[in-house]
Parts: structure tokens; C-alpha cells; sequence
């Protein structure tokens, strides 16, 4: 379920799993719409309607959920009183993400590493809690704001009109209303994805994201420019190190509290210079355009792994991870990620090889062509033996691609490929 390049991404994933006959993607995208994947025989499929009749009319042993609102919003719970196997965590599971100071409160009450944070609801104490924190810190509204819900400022001023602002209503509404003020942390991002069955995880491959939309990463903040991985700081011992000190002990945290975590916990990290990271973030669903580049990694039946995770069943079920480098870049519409631009022409799709994959975002059919549709309208994956190698790829399906006002970033990965 969902129609942006993470679900394009799952879809063809799902497709080249041998115990999968068809995939339909609810609403999807023009990458989504009748496609067979090269070297399999599963056709996917979009198709329209309520999720819970549309699965049941089909009779559908799973159900994927894409974004994370439907998964706050319960379609999990819902789908599994009428007898739906879905994948993803319950609403109660999903707070994780739909309440930052949950997530906070949480890391702390279970001895996870997290930065040091206040959590605020009322505008007159802002200033004090604002100027208590040496430098500014980071306001993040407690709800769901569609990735816009963190602000970083300059100034303790600057926060504190920030943080105000939220608290107010005026900026997200109800979302808003609490915020969290969070210990700025410095240090090099990454991201960890494990897929839960509220006991255990099996982790993929680490991912690292570019989140701003200026090369050298400047300007402002998107839902990502582009991603790579394995993410080399996520070397094997960072990798233990996060399995044991991050990822386990939030399952069992949940477990312990109550709320089996099932589904994706994508873990947000901060990792300061020879310290041990932090745990700053938590979604309960797969990142996007992460996961653009962790599905071509995968190899075997990553529908099993779903599935296990669905059942509360992942006992000697692991993930095959191939030999291989992924680096995707985002192809954005003229005036993201303040506006987008709809109904532009695309052209060029030719590149779908071995060496690199389109997948479709903000893209809709309008009879033979395909338009855009929203801000960030294609994820370009290159693979190959060696970053560099995937990197070549993934430009040289870009170059090809064409349509009014597309923006993208050319320096994706520079910090790896450096
Ligand atoms: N790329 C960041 C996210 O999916 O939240």
C-alpha cells in the first residue's frame, strides 16, 4: 500500500520472490502500473479502493504498508480483525514514530542511548527550557508532520520563535502542540532498518541518506536527494554494536512494555566521532528512498521475511544479502521542496538493466506518456561491485531521463566515494 518509490521499490522486490504469484500496489504509480520485473513472471498491478475490501476481495495473504500514517492511524489492527495478514507494527507500536516524546521517553526509560531532551507543551516556559540547553537545540514537534518536523536552528532565538510557533497550533496544528527539544548532537548519520516479529529482528544492510537538496548537502531539508548502501561507517562492529545496544533492546522494551513491536524499526542514528551512536529517531517503516537502495541488495524470498515478521515468526529466518554496492539518485520536479511541479512530460526511461532500476514516485499515467506528479518523481538505482561502479550507473540511467525543471543532486555518496 502507498504509491511513492519506497512501495515502487517493495513492489518489484516482492515480485522476484520466488513464494509470490502477484502483487498489486494500492494506489500506486505510473512504475507500478502493469510492469513485469525483468526475471520474474509476477505482474504488479495497481489498483484503487479501501484497503480492507480490496484485500479481502482478492483474498491477499499479505498486506504491505508503505507510509506510516496509515500505520499510526491502525489499518494494521484493522486489517488483522477482519483476518488480513498485514505487515507493520499495531497503532499502539507505531507511537514510536507518530509521538517523538514517546520515542524519548522511551530510549530513556529502557537505558537506550538517546540525546538529553525536554518535552514542552506550554508557551511561557519555552524561553527558560530554550536558553537551559548550551546550544540551541533541535525543536521537534511531537506528531506526525510529514518529515517536517524537525528544525535545527542557529540561535537560541531562532528556537525559541521555532519552538513557539508549534506550540502555538500555527505551524502543524494539533502535531504540533507538544515538542521536544532535543540536545544537538554532532557526528555522521546513518540508518538501520530490521525487520521485527516483537521478539526478534533480522537487519538489512545499513543505509545512508542525503536529506538536503543542495550538492555538498545545503539548502533546505527534503524527504531525501538520494542514499547508498552498505553504508561503510557501518562497519561489522557498529553493526553488532547497534544490534545489541539499539535495535534489541527497543524490542525488548516494547515487548516488556506491553507493545510487541512488529514490522520495520528504521533506527536514526548519530554517530559522533569515536563515541558510540545515538538512537535520535525511530520510524516504523521502511525510509524512502532507503529503501531503493536496500531491496536491490537483498536476495532469496523477502516476502518470508514479512511474512514472519506478520506471523510474530522469524525463528530461522534470516536475510541473504548480496555482494553488491547500490547508490540511488532522486530526480526532483522544478520548485521541490517548496512546491512540485505536476504534468510535466517524462521521457528517457530506457536504463532499466542489471545495472540500474527507475523507480517511480511522484509519477501518474496520462494515456501513453508518463507525467509527473509530485516533488521527488523518480529514485535512479546504479548497482555494481563497488560504489563508484554503482555510482556510474545509476548517472548514466539519469542522463538519459528528461523532463522540464528536473533537479537532482550530482554528488550523491561523496562522502563514501571520497
Ligand atoms: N529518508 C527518510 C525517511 O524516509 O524518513
Amino acid at each position: 500500500m502507498g504509491g511513492g518509490g519506497r512501495e515502487h521499490a517493495l513492489a518489484w522486490r516482492l515480485a522476484s520472490s520466488p513464494s509470490v504469484a502477484a502483487v498489486r500496489v494500492l494506489p500506486g504509480n505510473a512504475g507500478t502500473d502493469g510492469v513485469r520485473v525483468p526475471g520474474s513472471k509476477t505482474l504488479i498491478e495497481n489498483v484503487a479502493g479501501d484497503p480492507q475490501s480490496v484485500a479481502k476481495s482478492w483474498g491477499a495473504d499479505l498486506v504491505v504498508i508503505g507510509p506510516e500514517a496509515p500505520l499510526c492511524d491502525g489499518l494494521v489492527d484493522k486489517l488483522s480483525e477482519a483476518g488480513i495478514l498485514a505487515y507493520g507494527p499495531s497503532a499502539a507500536a507505531a507511537q514510536l514514530e507518530a509521538s517523538k516524546s514517546f520515542m524519548k521517553d522511551f530510549a530513556q526509560r529502557h537505558g537506550i542511548k538517546t540525546a538529553p531532551y525536554r518535552v514542552l507543551t506550554d508557551v511561557d516556559e519555552l524561553e527558560a527550557r530554550v536558553r537551559e540547553f548550551e546550544l540551541p537545540p533541535v525543536v521537534k514537534a511531537d506528531g506526525l508532520c510529514a518529515g517536517k518536523g524537525v528544525v535545527v536552528s542557529k540561535t537560541h532565538d531562532e528556537a525559541i520563535a521555532e519552538a513557539a510557533d508549534m506550540v502555538s497550533g500555527a505551524r502543524f496544528g494539533d502535531a504540533g502542540r507538544k515538542v521536544v527539544l532535543e540536545q544537538r548532537i554532532g557526528g555522521a548519520e546513518a540508518s538501520i532498518h530490521a525487520i521485527c516479529d516483537g521478539q526478534r529482528a533480522v537487519i538489512l544492510p545499513a543505509a545512508q541518506d542525503h536529506k538536503r537538496i543542495g550538492e555538498g548537502d545545503t539548502g533546505p531539508n527534503t524527504g531525501g536527494m538520494g542514499t547508498y548502501a552498505p553504508a561503510p561507517l557501518v562497519d561489522a562492529a557498529m553493526f553488532a554494536h547497534v544490534r545489541e545496544k539499539i535495535v534489541q533492546p527497543v524490542i525488548d522494551g516494547m515487548l516488556k512494555d506491553g507493545i510487541p513491536f512488529r514490522g520495520t524499526l528504521f533506527a536514526g542514528l548519530m554517530i559522533p566521532e569515536g563515541e558510540e551512536p545515538y538512537l535520535l529517531e525511530i520510524n516504523v517503516r521502511f525510509g524512502d528512498p532507503e529503501t531503493q537502495v536496500m531491496m536491490p541488495l537483498i536476495e532469496g524470498d523477502f516476502a518470508e521475511l514479512l511474512v514472519g515478521s506478520a506471523r510474530g515468526d522469524l525463528a530461522g529466518v534470516d536475510v541473504s544479502v548480496k555482494d553488491v554496492h547500490a547508490l540511488c539518485v532522486v530526480l526532483a520536479s522544478a520548485g521541490y521542496p517548496a512546491s512540485s511541479s505536476k504534468g510535466d512530460v517524462i521521457g528517457g526511461f530506457g536504463a532499466d538493466s542489471t545495472q540500474a532500476v527507475v523507480f517511480h514516485a511522484g509519477t501518474r499515467r496520462d494515456g501513453e506518456r508518463v507525467v509527473t506528479n509530485g516533488g521527488r518523481v523518480l529514485g535512479v538505482t546504479g548497482m555494481g561491485a563497488s560504489l563508484r561502479v554503482a555510482a556510474d550507473n545509476a548517472y548514466r540511467a539519469v542522463s538519459g531521463i528528461e523532463f522540464d525543471g528536473v533537479q537532482y543532486r550530482r554528488d550523491i555518496g561523496y562522502r563514501a566515494l571520497k
